[in-house]
């Protein structure tokens, strides 16, 4: 176990982008897990803080607002308020949930690339990465999506493939296409700072494949070394993007930090501003070596916070390194990967509509399958089986039966002729002693699953106890002794609420209402004891059962989601995408462009293309040829006598040898098909389009 070797805690949980609401696997991934040992650490009396905020930058922001058809103000305000709120309700006790739009963090992410950059610690480079013509935009990692060189996945993005999870660079990706034209795009020349991950190589593999070969997890531990066995390459740090933070350094317009260079300064930023609003020095916290970090994260997150940021904190110089990283595998969700936007999920947000009064429920459900060494599943047919079978008949089951007992035999009053009321049954008090022990090692080593089954064995103990006492037939024959035994059932729960607290706040307020016991909070080094003549309050239920049409009721719901999303995105596949609109123009830009109805009067093949017609066109100006590439949809002589669309003062071109004298406009579908564009009712040549 750990000997108390630092003087205070750090303790991160991964911001979440602030595109979208997030679901329960999220939840169990990073924060469930957080506040357990938060929460465990504030029992111990220990110095900690507790961060997290919404990541508010890069491209996944910037593609929602496009989905959306709003800005990525707009998307993040919504989104940051809609999961701040559901962190609350579900009780993941931070001390500050911030926002990395603030400024106080574009700042503290500016002076930190600042440091490093005056240090020399970046490559400055010039390579060629993708850009969207169309567009006129570069297409840094949600822009661009393509096919995954892993698994085949049509729609992985350009920094990851959300199905295999392998981290993925623009360039590695099958068939590229933006995500704002649909088009291919082009190789373009563009300058950014890189963090030269190679370098830190050595010093990687000693502080994690040799310092922490021990106490890393080994799901953790393993993808390190595999990163690092496979080689680093530097990493760009800044974009190409208008959404972002200004990469400080002049010259450097249009461009940002890179999403994942800013998001765990947000861990610092957040920090500074609770130190802010509570009276505290954020630097102790960071830069004390006598501070522990620790980052709760789900896997997909394990390169950047194992890897990217201490190598960062590292160059810096000033920070503590992360002491460990206990990331947790995926929840899947009824035999399939847990997923939004597939809508395969459930939404926190979601939950907490269907059962407000169920938080405690689903705290301990997704505790008891938290993903900790493997991908776990969420049924709700098990939910059910835990809450009946464990919630309500183990744990709700003893505190009800002692509270009633209590009230019935002894009007709910603690009577005893010693001093104070403590465990008398030695039996008992070795075992709950040897609990006790185990729950603290299962806390220190983050093992939460195994912490609450734990607690939920002081449980057993007790009913397995009470069982064998039968104070309901020694009340007739020996008061005194079913008094006593009712008695060690009383502190016992008290023990189970103190163990309880981390997992469980808000039964934990219950059964320490119904106990009557003078403060909220019960600390691990506080004795359990009831004095003489303590009043209990009346017995109320912990928890109640589920209910088979309930769960049935949600199995559909999540059935009718996934096919309502289904549906949805076939219509709009079948629906064309539609070409974003370009930049307003003004009036006398439009106005200096000459249209007219015009008509084909000779139509022939370009000798040695396949795309291009040479036409005769009556403009009612003059009769002039015009290069069309509309050969592969249109036969020659079917179009002679066509009416069309024709701007007369493009400046002419030569094309194939031949001038071409205007362009003749046409429509275009997503399919690519070519129709011409031409009046309803026929209008003389030369008439103006306008
Ligand atoms: O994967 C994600 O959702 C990221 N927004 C996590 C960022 S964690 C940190 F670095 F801020
Ligand atoms: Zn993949």
């Amino acid at each position: 176990m750990e000997t108390q070797k630092y003087k205070r805690y750090t303790i991160t949980a991964a911001l979440p982008y602030a595109n979208g609401p997030k679901h329960i696997g999220h939840l169990a991934g990073a924060y469930i897990p957080a506040d357990l040992y938060v929460r465990y650490l504030r029992l111990k009396r220990r110095d900690v803080v507790f961060v997290c905020g919404s990541d508010e930058h890069g491209t996944a922001i910037a593609n929602q607002a496009m989905k959306e058809g709003t800005t990525p103000r707009a998307i993040i305000d919504k989104y940051h308020e809609l999961i701040k709120y559901c962190f609350n309700k579900l009780n993941i006790s931070f001390d500050i949930y911030h926002r990395t739009s603030e400024p106080i963090h574009h700042q503290t992410a500016q002076d930190f690339f600042t440091v490093l950059n005056d240090k020399g610690d970046f490559i400055e480079k010039e390579s060629e990465q993708y850009y969207d013509e169309e567009a006129g935009a570069f297409l840094a990692d949600r822009y661009i999506v393509g096919t995954c060189p892993v698994c085949a996945n049509e729609n992985a993005y350009g920094d990851q493939c959300e199905k295999c999870g392998t981290s993925l660079s623009p360039e590695e990706l099958i068939d590229p296409r933006s995500t704002l034209s649909g088009n291919k795009p082009i190789l373009r020349p563009t300058k950014h700072w890189y963090l030269p991950l190679d370098k830190y190589e050595g010093w990687l593999r000693e502080w994690i494949l040799q310092g922490h070969a021990h106490d890393w997890k080994a799901n953790v531990y393993g993808q390190c070394k595999s990163w690092i066995d496979g080689g680093l390459q530097p990493r760009a740090v800044t974009r190409d993007l208008d959404w972002g933070i200004k990469v400080p350094v002049a010259g450097a317009d249009g461009k940002v930090l890179y999403v994942w260079f800013d998001a765990p300064i947000g861990y610092i930023s957040a920090t500074k501003q609770w130190a802010i609003d509570n009276g505290k020095d954020w630097k102790l916290y960071w830069q004390d070596k006598e501070s522990k970090l620790v980052h709760f994260i789900g896997k997909d997150n394990i390169v950047f916070h194992c890897i990217v940021f201490p190598a960062m904190l590292k160059a810096h110089g000033e920070f503590v390194l992360p002491e460990n990283v206990p990331a947790n595998e995926f929840m899947n969700l009824e035999g399939d990967k847990m997923s939004t936007s597939r809508g395969w999920s459930i939404e926190m947000h979601e939950y907490l509509e269907d059962f407000p009064d169920r938080v405690d429920e689903l705290r301990y459900y997704l505790t008891a399958i938290a993903p900790e060494t493997s991908d776990s599943e969420f049924t709700w047919k098990d939910y059910q089986a835990r809450v009946n079978n464990e919630l309500v008949a183990i744990l709700g089951n003893l505190v009800n039966r002692v509270m009633i007992l209590m009230h019935k035999f002894f009007d709910g009053k603690v009577e005893t002729s010693a001093d104070k009321l403590t465990l008398t049954d030695e039996g008992v008090k070795v075992e709950v002693n040897k609990l006790y022990n185990e729950l603290e090692q299962s806390f220190e080593s983050y093992k939460f699953r195994q912490a609450q089954q734990v607690v939920m064995d002081m449980a057993r103990l007790g009913n397995r106890y009470l069982t064998e006492k039968e104070p309901w037939k020694t009340i007739k024959t020996d008061p005194e002794a079913a008094r006593e035994a009712l008695h060690n059932c009383l502190v016992l729960i008290g023990h189970i609420a103190t163990g309880l607290q981390p997992f469980l706040p808000n039964t934990v307020t219950k059964i320490l209402n119904m106990l009557n016991w003078p403060a909220q909070t019960i600390h691990f080094d506080e004795e359990v004891v009831f004095t003489n003549g303590h009043q209990l309050n009346a017995a109320t239920l912990l928890f109640e059962k589920l209910e088979e049409e309930v769960i049935e009721k949600q199995i559909q719901k999540l059935i009718n989601k996934k096919q309502a999303i289904e549906v949805a995105v076939q219509e709009s596949e079948a629906a064309a995408p539609v070409t974003p609109a370009k930049e307003n123009i003004n009036f006398e830009q439009f106005a200096a462009m000459d249209i007219r109805i015009g008509t084909i009067l000779t139509a022939e093949k370009v000798a040695k293309t396949k795309k291009l017609l040479k036409l005769t066109i009556d403009t009612g100006i003059d009769q002039r040829t015009v290069v069309s590439g509309i050969a592969e949809h249109f036969e020659p002589d079917a179009i002679i006598g066509q009416q069309v669309s024709i701007l007369v003062n493009l400046e002419p071109r030569e094309i194939k040898g031949i001038l071409s004298q205007g362009m003749i406009l046409m429509a275009e579908n997503a399919e690519g098909e070519l129709t011409f564009v031409s009046p309803v009712a026929a209008m003389p040549s030369g008439a103006v389009v306008r």
